[in-house]
């Protein structure tokens, strides 16, 4: 089966029924790490990691590593900066951070996903008191069934509390008015020289017609300013025009420092698969 039919059946599952699937699928797998001592202490069994394909101890910390390197390339993360990661998933990034913030340093981050958060705070934030993880529960309709909706949701934190706000695959997963709600509230709660950084997948004239027939990328359901790849799970997978993407920033006083294509358009020559935007506040 190729991944576009599988995608379309995993997709068809409700997020229970996917927590559950890969949960026995790689619960042999999990046991015998248990026993051999195979998993760092920090990376969740593999039937836990909900994102993406499940990496093994090794590439797991691996990608987080990378992660935090592209974070420092493009938002001169400090060890004592205050940050805030949104969608904070199952610790990807976090586990990075803890060898990288210093004790003046916060790391504070949100998810949907109580099983991710709950991860995170049993193992990461137990060892480290500057790392905190709150549990939302706002309805995404790839993740979490809740009546909450994410567009009218104010973030937990005071006005300007943060250097640095970053999301890693996380607008890539929400519906265009729950974005802009989170833009929004970026604005809010960024310190006014603090920087912003998340990823998407971006397109523009020149590629609008690449990305309707992309392989497994493929964004077929044409909106307003954006691309859906199916109507029937909407955060499945989510492609905003450039255009668009700029005036929604603008709206909530933010402006664009850099784009940086990735490569999940096939041609385009870079080290990130989703495309990288680095903003922040322009008043
Ligand atoms: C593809 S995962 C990426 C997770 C993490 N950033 C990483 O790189 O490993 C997307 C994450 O966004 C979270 N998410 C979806 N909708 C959200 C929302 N409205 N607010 C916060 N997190 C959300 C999901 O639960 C999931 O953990």
């Amino acid at each position: 089966m190729n991944k576009v039919k599988f995608r379309k059946i995993w997709y068809g599952l409700s997020a229970k029924q996917r927590f559950l699937i890969r949960r026995l699928y790689f619960l042999p797998v999990d046991i015998f790490d248990s026993i051999s001592g195979g998993r760092h202490k920090y990376v969740p069994p593999k039937g836990l990691i909900y994102t993406g394909y499940p990496a093994n101890s090794e590439k797991f910390i691996q990608q987080g590593k990378l992660q935090l390197q592209t974070l420092i390339d493009n938002i001169d993360l400090r060890p004592n900066d205050a940050l805030l990661d949104i969608g904070s998933g199952i610790g990807r990034t976090a586990i990075a951070l803890t060898s990288f913030l210093n004790s003046q340093g916060s790391y504070d981050g949100f998810d949907v996903v109580k099983l991710g958060v709950d991860w995170c705070n049993s193992r990461l934030a137990r060892d480290f008191s500057n790392f905190k993880f709150k549990y939302v529960p706002l309805y995404n309709d790839l993740y979490n069934s809740s009546k909450q909706k994410a567009e009218n949701f104010v973030f937990p934190y005071k006005a300007e509390s943060f250097d640095k706000i970053f999301s890693f695959s996380l607008f890539t997963h929400m519906q265009i008015e729950e974005i802009q709600n989170y833009f929004k509230e970026i604005s809010r709660v960024l310190k006014k020289d603090g920087l912003a950084f998340s990823t998407f997948f971006l397109y523009d004239e020149n590629d609008e017609k690449q990305i309707i027939d992309n392989g497994e990328y493929s964004f077929r359901v044409n909106k307003n300013g954006y691309k859906l790849m199916s109507d029937e799970v909407k955060a499945g997978n989510v492609a905003i025009n450039k255009l668009k993407l700029r005036k929604m920033l603008e709206a909530e006083n933010l402006g664009i420092v850099k784009i940086v294509d990735g490569f999940w358009k096939s041609g385009n020559k870079s080290n990130e698969f989703q495309d990288i935007v680095v903003f922040k506040r322009i008043d």
